[in-house]
């Protein structure tokens, strides 16, 4: 494998196998990230002091012993920042150190800065901050009781539900739980302030959103967005965890940094940095579903309620997609879809992977699952039922008209290749025979929505220096954090510029080389900068086409050269019409530079044609779908509920894939981080808000031996998507979601206990607990 990587990199560099630019320095510990950099040997640690209560006012907050100690430059507080105490992404309601009142723990209220960890710890020992504890809101159904909302509830309609359901043949109403995810990237949170001349400071930042960065350090400095530069070389994961608390951090450190006039990093500790920063949304939904005896599904109503945490944070944006995946693959002529996003006194909930879609489309799933059995149906039957169609039954809640609809070609190659029909017969023998071990299968289809849904934020731009040598410079707004944008952007340049991919490089992202870019998240980080940066490549293109007729005209005198006709490829230039005539790419840098012809130029992309009116809740909120199908099979014990995935079959749609070893590792990645999610990642508070589950043995993540033993993954073929870069597909969150195949083999194995009569009592997490509880249940 290693050895055809290597070949491919040496042959084309349009190639789809080029190994992720960082690859080696990943492995061999070369990567650097924002704690191995050492501006001048003087960095201060800086230290957040947090809450430790979810709820109280500050009633005194004395640092002044702190201060006096040795080794310490600065210890501030919310009276020490010079611009706003802000630093909420959309809504204005997140200060950046508390004043008067704490509203969750990890909330921060102290910033120390020393010369190293021991004096900052022997610094907070010194603050004396006294408390008054106040009444917090731990869960949802109580801040429903508060009636705490972040915002007014949001809804969405498509035809009339309430006649719909008088129509119905069977009704089933149902609630649902689906837990909160740490994200768990390998890198904490981590910021490396460097102040410059006057007001100017630099962050290194391991930040989705640079520019979002730099105008919140700019706006607690209250200084001006100018003089604030911010630069992600890469970051150790995101996962959505670094869409807006990367900023936190970064806003920290610089406050210390301004008033030291010395370099200050934060790098959180791990049990910090799982305490003190956001998850996953929990959810808690209702719903009443209305089909036929054939499980044609008539009515959906569903009711969505996220636990916000004590900002809103992005909870609103993450809310409308949980809506607008509410769905999911299936047309539902009537559909009411009503949410709600509630304040609670639990950090600051974010952005995860999937977005809120995952949350959302965890209820239609459970419900389908219901009707099958309800209906004693398999339930692969019930999905393809209802799975939206090309020409007729395509218009979602949302009256989006959903095209290039891959539902079917994707379930008729994956129900074959994985055999689903027989081995779920064999499993259901199976199962008859066997008392303590339950087998189940199934299959879930996933339709994922691309494009932010804030239309606006569908913008990209890129900037791209060809030097003098030849060699070439790509900057571009989206950031690196593995899921390999940056090797993506490097094969777009090499094949649009028709160079070896050796012969570019991909920049740090860097505020001062491409502005006011959006956050690298909703996946669209590859369809918006890959754009951005063959734009700015058109122009060079463009430029260089016309010196390179002069110049062909020159060397081949007799040649008709047009400047229209001139292609980029295989590192030289030539007019296609005259094929064997050609210049290499180096000469014809060299000879525009002495033209003076610009070797720069900036690009520029939006994504065309997509809206979305939150009021009324229509619009077309996405340039277009993702596809992806999973058949899962696993093996319960049903004596201690643990459990084993025993062989996964995937096949999932990226379009024209841009570098399948990447798309092929974001698939497997996103799903088995959706199985930990639906598996073993509980989260756990205790009755005061304290988190119990702070660390890798209480929190537990998917390992290599959480990888199914079979393992089928496989990218669909002839899958050219329309009107994007390279006519691929975003790839990063959407398989995430396939892991609900997973949690709905082990709904089916629990189920077998009862002989499927009853409903298992399995929510998200379906840990080993769980699990044996709702075996325990059933047997009742
Ligand atoms: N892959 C890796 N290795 N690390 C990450 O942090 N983040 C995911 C996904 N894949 C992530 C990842 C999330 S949440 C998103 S939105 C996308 O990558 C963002 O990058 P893209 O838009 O370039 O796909
Ligand atoms: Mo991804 S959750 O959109 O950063």
């Amino acid at each position: 494998m290693k050895k055809q990587l290597r070949i491919n990199k040496m042959k084309i560099p349009s190639e789809k196998f080029l190994p992720h630019e960082s690859a080696e320095l990943h492995v061999t510990g070369k990567a650097v990230y924002v704690n191995d950099m050492e501006p001048c040997g003087q960095t201060l640690f800086g230290k957040v002091v947090s809450s430790p209560y979810a709820h109280a006012n500050i009633i005194k907050c004395d640092v002044s012993k702190a201060k006096l100690l040795h080794g310490v430059p600065a210890v501030l507080t919310y009276k020490d920042i010079p611009g706003e105490n802000q630093m909420g992404p959309v809504f204005h309601d997140e200060p950046c150190l508390a004043e008067k009142e704490v509203t969750a723990i990890g909330q921060a209220v102290v910033l120390i800065a020393a010369e190293n960890e021991e004096i900052a710890l022997e610094a907070e020992k010194l603050i004396e901050i006294t408390y008054q504890q106040l009444n917090p809101i731990l869960d949802i159904k109580s801040a429903i009781k508060a009636d705490n909302k972040i915002a007014p509830t949001r809804k969405i309609e498509l035809g009339d539900t309430k006649k719909a359901f008088l129509k119905s043949e069977h009704i089933i109403t149902g609630e649902l739980e689906t837990g909160a995810q740490e994200h768990w990237y390998l890198e904490t949170q981590s910021a490396l302030c460097v102040p410059g001349e006057g007001s100017e400071m630099t962050v290194y930042a391991s930040s989705q959103n640079p520019a979002e960065t730099q105008a919140i350090v700019a706006e607690v400095l209250g200084v001006s967005n100018k003089e604030v530069v911010c630069e992600v070389k890469r970051m150790g994961g995101g996962f959505g965890g670094k869409e807006t608390q990367g900023n936190h951090v970064a806003a920290w450190a610089a406050l210390m940094a301004n008033v030291t006039r010395k370099p200050v990093l934060i790098h959180l500790f791990r049990d910090d940095d799982q305490k003190n920063t956001g998850k996953r949304h929990p959810f808690h939904s209702t719903y009443k579903i209305g089909f036929d005896n054939d499980g044609k599904i008539l009515a959906y109503q569903v009711d969505l309620n996220a636990d916000a945490g004590h900002t809103a944070d992005l909870s609103m944006a993450i809310l409308e997609r949980a809506m607008l995946h509410a769905e999911n693959s299936y047309f539902i002529p009537n559909v009411l879809i009503t949410a709600t996003a509630w304040r609670t006194n639990h950090f600051s909930n974010t952005a995860f992977r999937g977005f809120g879609g995952p949350q959302g489309i965890a209820v239609i799933e459970h419900a389908i699952d219901r009707i099958a059995r309800f209906l004693k149906k398999d339930a692969t039957e019930i999905r393809l039922k209802n799975f939206y169609t090309e020409k007729k039954n395509n218009i979602t809640p949302y009256h989006q008209k959903v095209d290039n609809v891959r539902n079917q070609v994707i379930y008729d190659k994956l129900v074959k290749s994985s055999d689903y029909f027989r081995r779920k017969k064999e499993i259901d023998a199976f199962n008859q025979k066997h008392e303590f071990v339950k087998k189940g299968i199934s299959l879930t289809p996933i339709k994922f929505g691309i494009s932010f849904t804030t239309a606006f934020l569908n913008q990209a731009g890129a900037l791209v220096n060809i030097y003098r040598d030849g060699s070439v410079l790509v900057n571009h707004g989206g950031t690196e954090m593995g899921q390999g944008l940056n090797t993506k952007m490097l094969q777009v340049a090499a094949s649009e510029l028709g160079i070896p991919a050796e012969q570019i490089k991909v920049n740090a992202t860097n505020t001062s080389k491409v502005p006011n870019t959006s956050a690298t998240a909703a996946s669209s980080g590859s369809d918006l900068n890959g754009a951005a940066v063959k734009n700015a490549i058109d122009k060079l293109k463009s430029r260089l086409s016309e010196v390179a007729c002069g110049l062909l005209t020159e060397k081949f005198s007799g040649g008709k050269f047009s400047k229209t006709r001139i292609e980029f490829s295989d590192n030289h230039v030539f007019d296609k019409n005259f094929e064997a005539l050609k210049l290499p790419f180096t000469e014809l840098i060299d000879k525009a530079y002495y033209k003076q012809v610009s070797l720069s130029a900036t690009g520029f992309y939006k994504t065309p044609d997509i809206f979305f009116d939150r009021e009324k809740g229509t619009g077309k909120p996405f340039h277009y779908f993702a596809y992806g199908m999973a058949v899962s099979e696993v093996e319960v014990d049903v004596l201690t509920g643990s459990h084993k995935l025993s062989r996964v079959d995937i096949l999932h749609d990226v379009g024209d894939s841009l570098n399948k070893p990447i798309d092929m590792g974001q698939v497997c990645g996103a799903f088995i981080q959706g199985v930990g999610w639906v598996t073993t990642e509980e989260i756990k508070w205790d009755e005061s808000g304290r988190l119990l589950t702070a660390s890798p043995d209480t929190y537990k993540i998917p390992t290599v031996q959480d990888i199914p033993e079979i393992f089928n993954v496989q990218l669909l073929e002839n899958a050219a998507n329309y009107n994007t870069i390279r006519k691929s597909k975003a790839v990063g969150e959407p398989p995430f979601m396939l892991a609900f195949s997973v949690w709905m083999a082990l709904r089916y194995a629990v189920s077998a206990v009862g002989g499927h009569t009853k409903d298992p009592d399995l929510a998200i997490p379906a840990t080993n607990e769980k699990i044996m509880l709702a075996v325990e249940k059933i047997k009742k």
